[in-house]
């Protein structure tokens, strides 16, 4: 290749990448697109010829690449996390209290408000300025490596562009939506239907089917888009806050959404909602809702993250998709937890762009306040990913040949009867309410195992793959698997023998399930399906005690008045209250779960340290306590603090407790700690512990004291 040709190829991938940002990203050519597709043409010519100087930046990469045959996995080193949701003012003036009180301050925030479009969440990794890795958001923790199909997308830049102001960052994980606009959706769906091919139910949907291409040339033919809203790590850029972050992620080539604004206190949030809720019918992409951020990174990273979503960010969802259509019938759904809930069967009705044939009515309540009968024309609301709900009879258009709906007496799988449970305490008349809840009491009830199989083996519980709902049920039915022990014994001799199974198939299935072995104690425990407990409550539970045995004991040795006079070792965890206390109590203490367990656990589980329980974290291993008030932490902050350190945090004095932080007007835990010769710190230590580079030393140093 000679010089001249060299120094050409670069101008013609600097002036094509250039020309796609000002068509793509500006909305702003400044050539025809004749013009462009000359300069393509040269390019490719010249790459064809000298195939070993296609770079990773060439606008010729977005075509697509050969064909792949699954998805690679990537971790994201920042996990992707989801968003909390508000559905009125209220929820978002809840919001802001949430924050004021946990940064103890009653000044106004000011936030980034943004709109929520209603794609895919990506994220795209630059090394150097150029865009070498691109994935899917998956469960937030590990993604699916879709680069191939990114690059095809126009208004991704495949190199970023040189900030005048700043240098190139080393490497920058961006983050934002993949969505398709509505001209681009109703165009895809035509063309679909030419091709005899699918429609697509809403350009969601559409999105996501272009982006899980194995060819990467069927997604490029899709008039997929981005918009850029975030990174993964705030503290690595030139940037403040959010607004800054969107403005200089925007000099970098990236689209950002011009709707964005920010908003200086509560009120200012309302007003660009009620904008942006009507401005949604005209807009040229679907919208949801907005998403609130506090702008400031630095309180961001006060406020920190739950194990779901971040605390400083909120989603504002609009009104949900409401439609009418006919109540046929009514069935009873058995849960896993023996709640039998009411599903109303629908004649099948659009909504939201999705086909709606079954909606829950929650409970018996429900159905009676509501006075709903089979026959009644409906009015049926869906919003985002929610379950859909009827909200109301059209009783105008009633007939008189409508059937009332009432509640099961007996559970339709095991003939027990059904109960509601009072609450717990009296009201004010002294008379005893009930639970919402009909339950089917039969700890041995059938569908209630089925639906804790399939609850099991889902991807919220052990992930198995190849053991879907279909699957389980299949393996219930043909009675293989009656209980979760017996997914352990599965033989591929089973299953290969089966209706739709073949040897491959089958094979698969047990190398999956031998695989599930080796996870950890945290998705192990959030699969028993123990009511209440999920991934945060299972979470904490592992952190706490650290094997399946030491829980067992605690739970073993707890009776229902520790509970009620919060004196166990369960109700000493933060984050799990007396509800929680006595589920777990309730399963560990159940001789057919205790037996479940056991059999179970001879299937030699392998349970690996969760990384969070790293030991080298600067507070592990400690214990702190809060007594009295702190002038510039509420509680909470303080908690959360300690815990991101590695450290724990205990609610009453033991010997277990490592650090005593006492603020003002302490009470007599302080005296109890001094009796007991615990380090007791200042709040002004406990801000030099925090602030410490390296916190080990300071906790060590002030120790001393
Ligand atoms: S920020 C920690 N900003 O909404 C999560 N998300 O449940 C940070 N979304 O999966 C997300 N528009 O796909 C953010 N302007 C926006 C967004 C946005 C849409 C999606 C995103 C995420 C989901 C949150």
């Amino acid at each position: 290749m000679t010089e001249i040709e060299k120094n050409r190829l670069k101008e013609l991938r600097d002036q094509l990448n250039f020309h796609a940002y000002r068509y793509y990203v500006l909305d702003d050519p400044l050539i025809s697109d004749g013009e462009y597709d000359k300069l393509f043409q040269e390019l490719l010519k010249l790459e064809k010829k000298y195939p070993e100087h296609v770079t990773a930046d060439s606008p010729s990469q977005r075509v697509g690449g050969i064909p792949l045959s699954e998805f690679e996995t990537v971790e994201h080193t920042v996990p992707m996390l989801s968003l909390d949701n508000a559905f009125n003012e209220d929820d978002l003036r809840e919001f802001e209290k949430r924050l004021q009180r946990f940064l103890k301050t009653d000044n106004p925030i000011t936030y980034a408000a943004e709109p929520k479009l209603d794609g895919l969440a990506v994220e795209l990794v630059y090394k150097q300025g150029v865009m070498t890795l691109g994935s899917t958001r998956g469960d937030g923790k590990n993604g699916e490596n879709i680069t191939s199909n990114l690059k095809t997308i126009a208004s991704i830049p495949l190199k970023l562009r040189e900030d005048t102001k700043f240098e190139t960052p080393e490497q920058l994980e961006v983050r934002g939506e993949v969505y398709l606009s509505l001209d681009g959706f109703n165009a895809l769906n035509e063309q679909q239907m030419r091709d005899e091919k699918n429609i697509f139910a809403n350009p969601r949907n559409a999105a996501a089917g272009s982006l899980r291409q194995l060819d990467s040339k069927i997604t490029a033919q899709r008039p997929l888009d981005f918009f850029v809203y975030g990174i993964s790590d705030t503290s690595q850029i030139p940037c403040d806050t959010q607004s800054e972050l969107l403005e200089y992620l925007q000099g970098l080539g990236f689209k950002v959404n011009k709707l964005g604004r920010v908003c200086k206190n509560v009120d200012e949030i309302i007003r660009l909602y009620d904008e942006l809720n009507s401005m949604r019918p005209e807009l040229p992409y679907e919208i949801d809702g907005m998403v609130i951020k506090v702008d400031s990174f630095n309180l961001q990273r006060r406020l920190g993250n739950t194990a779901r979503s971040p605390r400083w960010s909120i989603a504002w969802k609009f009104p949900a998709s409401q439609v009418t259509t006919r109540l046929n019938d009514v069935e009873f759904q058995v849960g896993r937890t023996g709640v039998v809930t009411p599903v109303a069967l629908l004649e099948p009705v659009t909504v939201g762009g999705v086909t709606v044939s079954r909606a829950t009515l929650h409970n018996e309540d429900m159905i009676n306040s509501k006075d709903l009968r089979v026959g009644d024309v409906v009015l049926i609301q869906r919003a985002g990913d929610v379950i859909p709900e009827v909200i109301k009879p059209i009783t105008s258009e009633r007939t008189g040949n409508e059937v009332k709906i009432v509640m099961l007496k007996e559970c339709p799988a095991c003939g027990v009867l059904l109960v509601r449970e009072d609450k717990k305490g009296a009201n004010s008349a002294g008379k005893s309410q009930k639970e919402a809840a009909t339950r089917c009491q039969n700890k041995n009830c059938p569908a209630q195992r089925l639906q804790g199989l399939i609850y099991f083996t889902s991807k919220a519980g052990m992930d198995i793959e190849g053991l879907g709902k279909k699957v389980i049920e299949q393996l219930f039915d043909a009675d293989l698997v009656k209980d979760i022990p017996d997914i352990y014994t599965l033989t591929k001799q089973d299953l290969e023998v089966l209706d739709g199974w073949a040897e491959l198939s089958a094979q698969n299935a047990i190398d999956a399930i031998e695989s599930s072995k080796n996870t950890t104690m945290e998705r192990f425990l959030r699969s028993l399906g123990i009511p209440l407990v999920g991934e945060e409550v299972s979470s904490l539970l592992e952190n706490h005690f650290g094997s399946l045995e030491r829980l067992t004991e605690s739970a073993e040795a707890t009776t229902p008045d520790d509970i009620e006079t919060e004196r166990c070792e369960l109700l000493q965890i933060d984050g799990i209250g007396g509800k929680i206390a006595s589920e777990l109590v309730s399963f560990f203490q159940n001789i057919e779960k205790r037996d479940m367990l056991s059999k179970l656990l001879q299937q030699g589980f392998i349970f690996n340290k969760a990384p969070s329980l790293s030991e080298d974290k600067p507070l592990s291993g400690l214990v702190f306590l809060f007594t009295g008030g702190l002038e510039d932490f509420s509680r909470d902050e303080a908690k959360t603090r300690v815990k991101e350190l590695g450290g724990h945090v205990a609610s009453a004095i033991s010997k277990k407790v490592t650090h005593v932080v006492a603020g003002e007007k302490p009470g007599n835990k302080l005296k109890k700690a001094q009796e007991l010769g615990l380090i007791i710190l200042s709040e002004q230590d406990f801000k030099t512990i925090l602030a410490g580079e390296n916190n080990r030393n300071n906790v060590e140093q002030l120790s001393l004291f």
